[in-house]
């Protein structure tokens, strides 16, 4: 049986992954990830200079998920760019690598460095951080999506893909998916936390920033990341792979993101509550699925969710 999965021509030995943000923010961290079970990883969504990030608490584990508002704390691109080309002189050409600049110009400066270096994998272009006071999730704003896209297709000739929001609405699929059809995007990635979510314990909010205001992730937001991911499914270019994020707690969950149609599997929440040991648990039960249905591969039922 094999749970080996492709994006554009590259083959993984199986279809998980760390979802950005999830214990890939430091070197240990990544070192953790890569001797995993996982299939790849990505690095923790950047920006041009280090940052620390929103005050604490700023993260906080819920029954039925996680919220957060982390506030993009990273340790610079270049640190990034120097682990990821440090890891191709290793040998390892399938990286993701997340950038989330705060304007455009920002994500073009990262881009062109990223155009010019020998970077062989993939670019996750975060379009969908809710957690920046004053910027808003460029993914909402569907006019700025495509200003993006125009300006970065414009010179950019790598592998990238995009990490959307979730959607909630068919006609805003329909407007996204044709915005995004017109670009070489290699994937998308669906969904990000669900923003500005408010939880409440003992009369209080769990979270500093923003008055307690976060991204929700886990079993909560497991539904309306099917969703996302089997409308994009039907919705894009068929070159252009899905990556499925969101409430992944078991192998199930697993199989039910890869039968709506995606290609690859983030792992968040459950990440950081289980640590990396998830890998090989999610793995397992996935595979047990799939022997007691006869599937051999992934693409024996790959997007062949059925409907009614
Ligand atoms: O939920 C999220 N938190 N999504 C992001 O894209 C960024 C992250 C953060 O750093 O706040």
């Amino acid at each position: 049986m094999s749970v080996e999965t492709k994006i554009s021509n590259k083959i993984f030995d199986n279809c998980l992954m760390n979802a950005s943000g999830a214990k890939c923010m430091t070197f240990e961290d990544l070192s953790k990830l890569k001797n995993s079970e996982s299939g790849t990883w990505i690095t923790k969504s950047c920006t041009i200079s280090s940052r620390e990030g929103n005050p604490s608490p700023r993260y906080v584990d819920l029954k039925l998920g996680s919220i957060n508002s982390m506030g993009l704390p990273n340790l610079g691109f270049q640190f990034y760019l120097d682990y990821v080309l440090d890891e191709h002189k290793l040998g390892n050409d399938h990286l993701f690598f997340s950038i989330a600049g705060l304007s455009l110009e920002e994500n073009m400066e990262m881009l062109n460095k990223i155009n010019s270096s020998d970077f062989q994998g993939w670019v996750e272009l975060n379009l969908s951080c809710p957690n920046i006071q004053g910027k808003p999730q460029t993914g909402y704003d569907f006019e700025r999506t495509e200003e993006v896209l125009d300006k970065i297709f414009s010179f950019y000739s790598k592998p990238l893909g995009v990490k959307l929001p979730p959607y909630f609405d068919i006609a805003h699929f329909e407007i996204v998916a044709d915005i995004l059809n017109q670009y070489p995007l290699q994937f998308v990635t669906c969904i990000n936390s669900i923003g500005n979510a408010l939880y409440i314990e003992d009369e209080s909010v769990v979270i500093k920033p923003k008055n307690g205001f976060g991204g929700i992730g886990g079993a909560y937001i497991k539904p309306t990341a099917l969703a996302n991911v089997r409308m994009f499914y039907k919705l894009l270019r068929n070159d252009i792979s899905i990556i499925g994020c969101g409430g992944v707690e078991t192998g199930k969950d697993v199989f039910e993101h890869l039968l709506c149609g995606a290609s690859m599997v983030q792992i968040g929440t459950q990440l950081m509550k289980e640590d990396i040991s998830v890998f090989s648990r999610l793995l397992t039960e996935l595979k047990t699925i799939m022997k007691a249905k006869n599937y051999k591969s992934l693409n024996d039922f790959k997007g062949k969710l059925k409907e009614l």
